[in-house]
């Protein structure tokens, strides 16, 4: 048997139509940037997450750029981000001139450990970005609370998390902004780049608009030096069609992920943690083994996709060797690096797909 790390394809074969006939309307419309295809879209987002405004983005990363750079965070100051996370994260922080600082997941949860956030606030720090990695929410409640102590803003890193509830609540709500990517992989994804920000505050959203939009209030004249990051209608329209089946989708998600958490039984692995606040998408199944490089390779022998998120963490990227950290310094995030690894996990994987793969991992020696 043959099962891919992931496929679109099953998605893709049945919305086929929808996905066509957004793509008709988008060319019979004839207007491709900034058009009702865009503001349905973020209509209908906003509300499916829960909050006032959705303003469609080229991309995730710059949702979270924009997000902290219309709200004033720039150089000298200190934005807290967890070490084990996509390098997106980090980025949008450099990018907006801000300097990161890492804390360590806590092992089981792969998510922000609120227990280690307040020691690394100083007089610099301005925001938390906790990303809800893997599709698992992070522990929002004492994050908020610190944040609410120390008077930081929350900018939730949503990108893996479509859908995923904290508490009975979606994530998204619950910082000041949020930032979404629709990259294609993710649990809703267009057919090319696109992202979101999502927030309750008005005056943050219009400014995000504008600063998305050349930095522009009304056309051809510029109040912020902004750039182009604006989700177009194609890949608006296609996500309009994806979002009637997301909570679907994810269900199937779920359905699948209980079905890996019931079938792997082989003591070499850590199965991913679900703790009783957590209602997770599961874009992601990640488990962790000592032998991590070994499974890989042998359920590559046996047809199986596997992927690491991620091989090699921030702190040790060369394009981070000026931050003030060295091997060892993060030995969560480095441990996640050495150990996980994440299985096949999309719509459309069958169960016979599933127990053949929980089959080949409980047959490693
Ligand atoms: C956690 C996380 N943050 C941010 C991003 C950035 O999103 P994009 O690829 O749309 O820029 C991604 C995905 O790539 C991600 O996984």
């Amino acid at each position: 048997m043959n099962i891919p790390f992931v496929s679109f394809r099953p998605m893709e074969q049945e919305l086929n139509t929808e996905l066509r006939e957004a793509f008709d309307r988008v060319l019979t419309n004839s207007w491709y940037i900034l058009g009702k295809e865009d503001e349905a879209f973020e209509k209908a987002f906003a509300k499916y997450t829960g909050t006032k405004h959705c303003i469609g983005v080229g991309n995730g990363l710059e949702a979270l750029e924009m997000a902290l750079i219309a709200l004033g965070i720039g150089p000298g100051d200190e934005v807290i981000a967890p070490s084990n996370t996509y390098i997106a994260t980090v980025l949008a922080i450099s990018y907006a001139g801000a300097t990161p600082v890492l804390v360590e997941p806590d092992i089981r949860t792969f998510n922000l450990d609120p227990s280690l956030i307040e020691q690394a606030i100083t007089d610099n720090t301005r925001a938390i970005m906790p990303v809800h990695l893997y599709g698992q929410p992070c522990d929002m409640d004492p994050i908020m609370e610190i944040a609410r102590k120390h008077d930081l803003y929350v900018i939730e890193d949503c990108a893996q998390a479509h859908g995923a509830l904290y508490r009975n609540t979606k994530i998204g709500t619950f910082g000041t902004a949020s930032g979404f990517s629709f990259y294609p992989g993710k649990n809703l994804g267009a057919l090319g780049d696109a992202g979101a920000v999502v927030t309750d505050n008005d005056e943050l959203a219009e400014k995000i608009r504008a600063i998305a939009n050349y930095g522009s209030d009304y056309k051809y004249h510029h109040i912020y030096q902004g750039r182009n990051s604006r989700l177009d209608e194609m890949q608006a329209a296609f996500l309009s069609a994806k979002l009637l089946h997301l909570d679907r989708m994810n269900q199937e998600r779920k359905r699948l992920a209980a079905r890996y958490l019931e079938g792997i039984t082989n003591p070499q692995i850590t199965l991913p943690f679900v703790p009783e606040y957590a209602n997770p998408v599961w874009h992601v199944f990640a488990i962790r083994c000592d032998k991590r490089d070994e499974l890989e390779e042998y359920l590559k022998e046996r047809g199986i996709g596997t992927n690491k998120h991620y091989p090699t963490p921030i702190h040790m990227q060369p394009c981070y060797k000026d931050l003030p950290y060295a091997p060892g310094d993060l030995p969560i995030a480095e441990e996640i690096s050495r150990t996980q690894l994440s299985l096949p996990m999309y719509y459309g994987l069958t169960d016979e797909e599933i127990d053949y793969v929980i089959d080949a991992i409980n047959s490693f020696k």
